[in-house]
């Protein structure tokens, strides 16, 4: 099973919920079934780390996001995911236009495993530190959401 987490930059929203996301996966020990990673729908940040303050609001709760990089969304990505998860109605308007007739992935909002259908992630760049809390909240959030409806499918296909 593969998850994709998609944000507009990739520095902020969607490396955080790819850390996040990974190390529940761990704990659920559920890391070597479930496969995670983050792009962008934009390329002005290809090959940077996560924003500061995401690393920091990361680091704070023992999440280490520090030796990801930011890509780009590629076309292949909707073959290779399972799930193409985005943070926002853009970002999933992004997704939609470049989504193949034959795809046959999941493509959604993230905050619909939050059981919040509909909610974005709003974009913390352009704010203060305090939206990089509010991201990491909600991707928790999103997180234990996503862990159950995947132990279901999980033990649906085996
Ligand atoms: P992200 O945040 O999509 O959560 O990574 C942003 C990062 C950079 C920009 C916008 C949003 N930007 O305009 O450069």
């Amino acid at each position: 099973m593969r998850i994709l987490f998609v944000c507009l930059g990739n520095i902020c929203r969607s490396p955080t919920a790819e850390g996040v996301f990974r190390r529940r996966l761990a704990d659920a020990g559920l890391s070597e079934v479930v496969e995670v990673d983050s792009c962008g729908t934009g390329g002005w940040h290809i090959g940077k780390a996560p924003d500061a303050r995401a690393q920091a609001a990361a680091r704070q709760r023992g999440v280490d996001v520090s030796q990801l990089r930011a890509r780009q969304l590629d076309a292949a990505d909707f073959a290779r995911f399972d799930y193409l998860l985005a943070m926002d109605d853009d970002n999933l308007a992004s997704l939609e236009a470049m989504r193949p007739d034959d795809c046959t992935a999941h493509v959604g909002l993230l905050l619909d495993f939050a059981g919040e259908p509909g909610r974005a992630v709003p974009d913390p760049y352009y704010g203060g530190e305090q939206g990089f809390d509010e991201v990491f909240a909600l991707v928790e959030r999103a997180a234990d959401g996503l862990i159950e409806h995947l132990r279901q499918r999980l033990e649906h296909v085996q």
